[in-house]
């Protein structure tokens, strides 16, 4: 798999700092490095224009000044989107001020002297994982995605449907005809046994994730450009293997990395978890900015519900979890089953999705959204409602 090419910037008239960085750097394939001898001030504005070219952006405070917040704070309203920007500042900088500069938005302030112990490891360690996209520690959440997990107590309860078109929907499609999608969505088909996103967004399934499970690589961004496809509705579908393949072949490894390279180029993006409680799963828990679990509010369905939502709990204890009942209308007043489904769950459904089994079932056959098939069917309105509330409270990328 290729390295990513990676940039390195230095702002600083410390020649020892220059040199050591510059040394360590000189030796690796796919990593450019850029020197600026001098104070930001110093430079006098060029600093920050090479800032906005940079994906690492190292440079020197200078702590007696008036205007280092001032400085601070041009050099990080001039990062590129996911650039990482470190300080480098005295040992004895007060906290106070350390921590001014991180809600500026520094990702780490290092204590100049320490070249050796923290500077160069640290630049060394976020080249490697860069180059390995592998998650990003350091990554400024205002410019990634979000990723929202949507599972399911039972088969057939309705998971998909709701993963494909709450995928469509966040697509925020404007314009006249409505073509033109406002966010870049998509959707990963994680049911690697009997996934079905592939026929409900009308396209091929794709044998890359098998060949990802069996080879055991690190999936990059060329993988991910190659396995993706385009639906005809504008999402980026990552289908689900059309050969059978053991559940055991994936690995936490591999699915951190295509969910860490999907928040990068989209706003959005839905996961369609399996029902099998796999080790993998544990990285899109820990990734999810919310789960979505649809049950329908028979007895079995609820129980696993219940358990679902303490495994899920118990692997990442602040997960927004949100419950979404299935084929069912939202009842004006609550009957005994409702309430004791939500006493159990210790939670009220957020989400109802009515049975429309004539609109699901051509949506369905034809491959396409619900919203092609009718924008007023009561399961349309559902799941845009379930998307556009979604949208609002987890705004998409900025600075895209
Ligand atoms: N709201 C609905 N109204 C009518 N039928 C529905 C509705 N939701 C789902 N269905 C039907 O149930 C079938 C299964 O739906 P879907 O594939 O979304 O479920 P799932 O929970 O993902 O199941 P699986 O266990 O197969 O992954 C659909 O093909 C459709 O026929
Ligand atoms: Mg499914």
């Amino acid at each position: 798999m290729s390295a990513k090419q990676i940039s390195v910037l230095l702002i600083s008239p410390d020649e020892e700092i220059y040199s050591a960085i510059e040394g360590s750097l000189a030796n690796q394939d796919n990593c450019k490095f850029t020197g600026q001898k001098d104070t930001v001030q110093g430079a006098n504005g060029s600093a920050v224009s090479l800032t906005a070219l940079h994906d690492v952006v190292l440079f020197d405070v200078d702590e007696n000044s008036d205007a280092m917040l001032e400085t601070a704070q041009s050099i990080c309203d001039a990062r590129m989107p996911n650039a990482i920007i470190i300080a480098l500042a005295p040992e004895d900088l007060p906290l106070e001020k350390a921590r001014q500069l991180k809600k500026l938005g520094v990702d780490d302030v290092l204590p100049r002297k320490a070249i050796n112990e923290e500077i160069v490891p640290q630049v060394d360690a976020i080249r490697a994982r860069r180059q390995a996209q592998l998650p990003a520690v350091w990554g400024g959440h205002a410019t990634l995605g979000k990723v929202i997990a949507v599972a399911k107590s039972r088969g057939g309860v309705g998971s998909s449907l709701v993963a494909a078109n709450m995928a469509n929907e966040l697509q925020c499609k404007e314009g006249f005809f409505k073509k033109k999608a406002a966010n870049e969505v998509a959707v990963v088909d994680l049911d690697f046994q009997f996934g079905s996103i592939a026929a409900l967004m009308d396209v091929e399934e794709s044998d890359a994730m098998w060949r990802m499970a069996m080879e055991e690589s690190i999936p990059d961004n060329a993988f991910l450009e190659q396995a993706m496809v385009k639906a005809p509705c504008g999402v980026d579908v990552l289908a689900a293997p059309s050969r059978y393949g053991p559940l055991s072949a994936i690995k936490e490894d591999q699915i951190s990395a295509i969910l860490d390279s999907l928040k990068r180029t989209h706003d959005y993006v839905v996961v369609d978890l399996p029902r099998a409680l796999v080790e993998w799963i544990t990285p899109v828990l820990a990734q999810a900015d919310r789960l979505y679990l649809v049950t329908d509010v028979a007895v079995p369905s609820v129980r696993s519900a219940r358990k679902l939502m303490d495994f899920y709990q118990a692997e990442n204890p602040a997960i927004d979890i949100q419950l979404v009942a299935s084929l069912e209308k939202k009842p004006l007043f609550p009957a005994a089953h409702h309430r004791a489904a939500s006493k159990l769950l210790e939670k009220d459904f957020s989400y109802w999705v009515p049975k429309d089994d004539r609109t699901v079932r051509e949506s369905v056959d034809r491959g396409i959204p619900l919203q092609e098939v009718s924008h007023r069917a009561p399961a349309t309105r559902a799941i845009k409602k379930l998307a556009d509330e979604t949208r609002i409270s987890m705004p998409p990328r900025v600075g895209k």
